[in-house]
């Protein structure tokens, strides 16, 4: 028995697994999609080499260690190090292999569009490079048709004679839980357009004991922005509704515990707060909405979550408007930066939408992150508000506690709801403040307690 224990995942996720068809597998991209993919087929008995085109991040994999913050991860790196590999020769990751996922990124283009070329450079690299018949299968979010274009791309460039299938097998972990996610999948949808390639996904998947949907690629395609943009409309309604709320006198979340219990509508997924961020419900919203336009058609539902969520990011920064003549000269304590707990990551952050006005604005802002503070101080250096920088006469400092942040401050803003925020008591407003405003973006706080404690409140959708 192992003596590694790991916080999120459930006994049986816990010990790795031998499969009777254990495959060769290389795995495209180290990033949370590809890395925890290649880790966790790992831990369920295949022989998995992570290529990167980043020497730092193999060297830190070699090492033992995660390139991203992310639980559990490192541990079931270290418990199946006898079958993982990392390396920047993708050459030798891909000439043997049995399948070859891609979890290279997608990003967003100006115009909405996913970005393709980092998915093309891998497809160009697998035609030049394999040796035997292969599945390559493609993990990224892409627009439907992609795989289509993916395998005729491959069969155009193929040196050698052989068979290589194209499949889509998209990913619906989330950070801060990818493990668990992965581990612990609700499904798992692979999308083929032959026997031969469902067979070899169906050998990939059964030793992880999950529910398997095999449908044709362009269905697995469809169903991958289909489930996160609903997912997005979803908490656009939320926030659409909390906006309603407090005009009508309602509170929010005793409406959505009260719609919470409707298993069509669900529990999950219907907090109301700052907005979604992220790397993929903004990105994977305007690339739907982009794939529908090309087809003449308009996906309005989609569009409708887009434009209340770039309203929401904004709404509480318009709320302290109202309420202060300016932010010039205030002591502004920022309360999380990531664009959710468990992750270092800040990507379309509801911060990086606020912090640029509040600087505008002339705020001194001290901002506390438990993880994201290095990450946020790459793109805005500490600076003095001696200094006119280039979002105006703000400062923005970072300090290495929620007390530090708060002390002193005139007015706070919560954007994260990390466990070490949430910590906060109410009373420690009103004692660490020099004036206690708080306008709280993901309504950590009862309404009454911070009332009771003397600290003027504004929350998103209660009174
Ligand atoms: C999301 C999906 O949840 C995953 O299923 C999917 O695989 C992933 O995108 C992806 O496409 O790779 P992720 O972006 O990591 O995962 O994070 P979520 O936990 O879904 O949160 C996204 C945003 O929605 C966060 O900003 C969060 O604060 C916000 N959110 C979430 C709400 O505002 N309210 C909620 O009720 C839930």
């Amino acid at each position: 028995m192992h003596n590694i224990t790991f916080k999120t995942l459930s006994p049986q996720s816990q010990t790795p697994l031998s499969t009777s068809r254990p495959l060769n597998i290389a795995v495209a991209g180290t990033g949370y999609v590809g890395l925890v993919s290649g880790v966790c087929m790992a831990h369920r008995g295949h022989y998995v080499t992570c290529v990167d085109i980043n020497e730092k991040k193999i060297t830190m994999m070699q090492q033992g260690l995660s390139p991203i913050y992310e639980q559990d991860l490192e541990e079931l790196m270290s418990l199946n190090e006898e079958r993982l590999n990392y390396t920047t020769d993708y050459k030798y990751a891909y000439k043997n292999a049995d399948a070859i996922f891609i979890g290279v990124g997608t990003p967003e283009q100006p115009d909405g569009s996913a970005n393709l070329s980092y998915i093309a450079t891998v497809a160009r690299q697998i035609a030049e490079t394999v040796e035997k018949d292969c599945l390559v299968v493609v993990k990224s979010t892409v627009p439907v048709g992609t795989n289509d274009k993916v395998e005729q791309f491959i069969k155009d460039f193929l040196v050698n004679d052989i068979k290589v299938e194209v499949a889509s097998n998209p990913e619906f972990l989330a950070q801060g839980t990818a493990v668990r996610d992965t581990l612990e999948a609700a499904r798992i949808i692979i999308g083929t357009n032959s026997i031969e390639a469902e067979d070899t996904l169906m050998a990939v998947y059964e030793p992880f004991g999950l529910p398997i949907v095999s449908v044709s690629r362009r269905s697995a395609e469809m169903i991958k922005y289909a489930a996160n943009d609903f997912l997005a409309l979803k908490i656009s309604y939320m926030n659409d509704i909390a906006n309603l709320c407090e005009l009508v006198g309602a509170d929010i979340e005793d409406v959505a515990r009260g719609m919470g219990f409707d298993c069509r509508i669900g529990s999950k997924f219907l907090n109301a707060g700052i907005g979604y961020g992220g790397s993929c419900f903004p990105k994977d919203t305007k690339a739907l909405d982009y794939l529908a336009t090309l087809h003449g058609y308009e996906l309005r539902t989609v569009k409708a979550a887009i434009n209340v969520n770039n309203d929401q990011k904004i709404l509480l920064y318009k709320k302290a408007c109202q309420r202060l003549i300016t932010f010039a000269g205030l002591k502004v304590a920022v309360l999380g930066l990531t664009f959710k707990p468990g992750t270092d990551d800040l990507r379309e952050a509801p911060s990086l939408d606020n912090i640029p006005l509040l600087l505008a604005q002339g705020a001194d802002i001290y901002a506390y992150d438990p993880v994201g503070s290095e990450n946020f101080r790459k793109r805005f250096p500490e600076t003095s508000s001696e200094i006119e920088g280039e979002y105006g006469k703000g400062s923005i400092n970072y300090v290495r506690s929620a007390e530090a942040a708060l002390d002193g401050a005139n007015v706070c803003f919560i954007f994260t709801e990390w466990g070490e925020i949430k910590a906060v008591m109410p009373e420690d407003y009103k004692r660490l403040m020099r004036t206690p405003l708080v306008y709280d973006g993901r309504n950590i706080y009862d309404v009454n307690k911070m009332r009771k404690n003397g600290v003027e409140y504004y929350s998103i959708g209660r009174k």
